[in-house]
């Protein structure tokens, strides 16, 4: 086993991440929005999902090799967007990047986390995908576009399910709402967590690297929420999306996708795909697990888009389960967060060496020699 058997799950690099780092940051990591129940409607629909084995065929071998827009990626996992990640362990997206580089699986970058757009591409040999949250100005648009395309980045990925920031309370509680702000408590917490205190330190303060061109020197906590506020205009639509298709020569991929008519929409304005998702239910408390509307909408759109799903996903049997019910790709964001909160530099490899054997040895059980025979063994 490639993996430390001391974590041999998800939920324990989660509770060991609940350890090692502080509360306010463990909460903006674990939480979802308004009471949480989209966050576990996600994964609790998803275990609904059933699979059936084929003991007595022929068995070939199974392989988690993946192809998706013509690249072909060793699982058919892949790193969400997650911002500010340094706050959760410092270094976490280059750890993370690194990780997936070396084990060939897709590394998305978020506009709003804590390494930059080069970086990220230096340490995968370009193979870093990149997330933009749409910013105000076309300026800032192009410029920030024009980055990505000479880091050559692959896959441009943007949002439509920020039309405001989710309403979070435990982040409003712990002071990280825009505009933030850091209180006693979260201080105090800070000292109750000295291994993250003192890595933080050694690696200093995190700070936005994609922004950093843009943004005006010296800026206080309460200037930055501001400053967040006017630079991003969070609502997608045809006129925003269009010049982004126009620009960018690459693949281009729309996340947050939970309907058909959002899927309709973006193969008409030439998307190359979707990320069926809600953010891991951190947008939309009301909405409908992930699960959901992806059998319908690959089921009906797959042929013409690329259909991939995000959202509650923490093992390789919940990868299997994705697939089978349509996704041809699937990511996760709290799975890898934990693991590099809880195991630091080792936590990328460990996270992705323990899902690679789990859906192994799923795909051995059920007799699905490849990823793309998993809806084969749904049981519907
Ligand atoms: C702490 C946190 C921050 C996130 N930040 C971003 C972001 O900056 N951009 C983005 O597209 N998605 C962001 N997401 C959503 C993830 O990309 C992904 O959709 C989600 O984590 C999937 O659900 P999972 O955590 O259950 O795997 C964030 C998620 C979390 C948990």
């Amino acid at each position: 086993m490639k993996f430390d058997t001391r974590y041999p799950s998800i939920d324990d690099l989660r509770t060991k991440a609940q350890k090692k780092i502080p509360k306010f940051a463990f909460e903006y990591l674990d939480g979802g929005c308004n009471e949480d129940v989209n966050l576990h409607r996600n994964t609790s629909e998803l275990r609904e999902v059933q699979l059936k084995p084929n003991y007595l065929r022929k068995h070939h071998g199974s392989s988690l090799k993946t192809k998706l827009f013509g690249v072909e990626y060793d699982a058919p996992f892949g790193i969400a967007p997650v911002g500010l990640q340094g706050l959760m362990w410092p270094n976490s997206p280059e750890i993370l990047a690194k990780a997936a580089f070396e084990h060939n699986i897709p590394f998305i970058l978020s506009t709003v986390t804590t390494t930059s757009i080069e970086r990220a591409s230096e340490l995968t040999e370009g193979k870093a995908w990149f997330q933009l949250y749409h910013p105000t100005e076309n300026r800032l648009r192009d410029d920030i576009i024009k980055r990505a395309a000479e880091a050559e980045c692959p896959v441009l990925v943007i949002l439509c399910d920020v039309p405001t920031f989710g309403f979070r309370p435990r982040d409003i509680r712990n002071g990280l709402a825009m505009p933030p702000k850091m209180n006693l408590k979260n201080i105090l917490q800070v000292f109750g967590r000295p291994h993250w205190g003192i890595e933080t330190l050694k690696h200093g303060i995190p700070n936005f690297e994609v922004l950093k061109p843009y943004m005006p020197k010296g800026l206080d906590l309460k200037q930055l929420g501001k400053f967040m506020d006017q630079t991003f205009s969070g609502r997608l639509n045809e006129e925003k999306i269009k010049p982004i298709r126009d620009m960018w020569k690459g693949k281009l991929v729309l996340k947050g996708v939970a309907s058909e008519y959002d899927t309709e929409e973006a193969i008409r304005l030439g998307i190359d795909g979707i990320i069926v998702s809600n953010h891991g239910g951190r947008q939309l408390d009301a909405g409908q697990s992930t699960v959901k509307p992806l059998a319908t909408i690959s089921e009906k759109y797959g042929n013409q888009i690329e259909v991939m799903m995000d959202s509650g996903v923490r093992s390789g049997p919940d990868v299997a389960r994705a697939m089978a019910s349509g996704a041809k790709f699937t990511f996760m964001g709290r799975s890898f967060m934990y693991g590099v909160s809880a195991l630091g530099k080792n936590g990328g490899n460990h996270t992705i060496s323990l899902l690679k054997t789990e859906l192994q040895q799923v795909m051995e059980q059920l007799c699905c020699e490849k990823t793309t025979d998993f809806p084969n063994h749904l049981i519907k």
